[in-house]
């Protein structure tokens, strides 16, 4: 596929709605292929005729711009965060695909987990206020209350993982820090902070799962915990396996979506992998989108697969 390829999928315009869908993507550990899943994603809907913005979250560690080819921008998020720049489109720096933009991340020691609460809800809202249909969010490693805050404020939160015990266990890590996360907000929102303690108290083995938690809150106060359990049902992580060689990396997103119903009562959404491919580094290191470098690369067909499972779901 290239950049002007007349294949229709990729050329379906669709007009722009008045707010942008937010996809938001993260995952607890490092170099999992959180930036390469939000380039090439970006990249795949900026081919289709959508207005994209993708923006670099990992405040410290920024590198979209890497994925992307492009050179580092001149103003980036810490300019807005210092108020050296004023509106958030001012960052807003082209690439080579008209249709994508890039707002980058900060290259000092800003850090997301040190966005105040106020930083957080504007900037959250100005993002909102884009122009674009599409955002796409790097949220960068790691599980501070931030990064977990724009993972569930967005249209998706997607999660990346490898095929490999200690990834697998991180993104675990990263469901139930979001699920808990998850639970306080609805706590706040129905003021049902007494009733949960009250199911905790009630632990009758030493194994209770969250979803058994919320089975006892049900049985204790079905209203409040039939409501309880709605709010819970609306975190729908999607996932995605990245570097898969085998037909048993494949089927791991199938072990974990079954975990994560029985363990957390959370439906989590595995809308596809990603084949481990030499060609990633090749581009990374000419500093070339993958999706331009090598159109031809499986990796491509794969990412085609995701990004329409997830417009199907947006
Ligand atoms: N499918 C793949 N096949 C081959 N190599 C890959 C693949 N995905 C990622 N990589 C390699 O892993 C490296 C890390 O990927 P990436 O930078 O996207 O991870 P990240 O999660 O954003 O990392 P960080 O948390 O450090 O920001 C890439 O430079 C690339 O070389
Ligand atoms: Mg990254």
């Amino acid at each position: 596929m290239s950049r002007d390829n007349q294949d229709p999928k990729w050329n379906q315009y669709i007009a722009p709605q008045s707010a942008p869908k937010i996809w938001s993507i993260g995952g607890g550990k490092g170099g999992v292929g959180k930036s390469l899943v939000t380039a090439n994603l970006s990249l795949c809907l900026a081919l289709m005729g959508y207005k994209v913005v993708a923006i670099d979250l990992d405040l410290g560690g920024a590198n979209l711009h890497t994925c992307l080819g492009v050179h580092i921008p001149e103003k980036t998020l810490s300019d807005y965060l210092s108020k050296k720049v004023h509106h958030l489109e001012e960052l807003l720096t082209p690439t080579p695909n008209e249709n994508l933009q890039i707002i980058s991340g900060a290259q000092d020691d800003v850090g997301i987990a040190n966005l105040k609460q106020m930083h957080k809800t504007k900037i959250l809202n100005k993002i909102r206020e884009l122009e674009a249909d599409f955002v796409l969010i790097d949220l960068g490693a790691g599980t501070t209350f931030n990064t977990l805050d724009f993972f569930i404020s967005a249209d998706q939160g997607i999660l990346t993982t490898l095929p490999e015990p200690t990834s697998i266990e991180n993104t675990y890590r990263f469901i139930k820090s979001i699920y808990h996360r998850k639970l306080k907000m609805a706590e706040d929102l129905l003021e049902v902070g007494p009733l949960i303690d009250q199911a905790m108290n009630a632990k009758i083995t030493q194994n209770n799962t969250p979803a058994q938690l919320i089975g006892k809150v049900i049985e204790m106060n079905p209203d409040m915990g039939h409501r309880l359990q709605n709010e819970i049902s609306q975190l729908v992580p999607k996932l995605i396996i990245n570097q898969v060689r085998t037909q048993a990396d494949i089927d791991i997103g199938f072990s974990m979506k079954i975990v994560c119903k029985k363990y957390f009562g959370i439906n989590l959404d595995y809308v596809g992998y990603l084949e481990y491919d030499a060609s990633v580094w090749q581009s990374v290191k000419r500093r070339k989108p993958l999706l331009m470098e090598f159109p031809n690369s499986g990796l491509i067909q794969n990412f085609d697969r995701i990004v329409h499972r997830l417009l199907n779901l947006t």
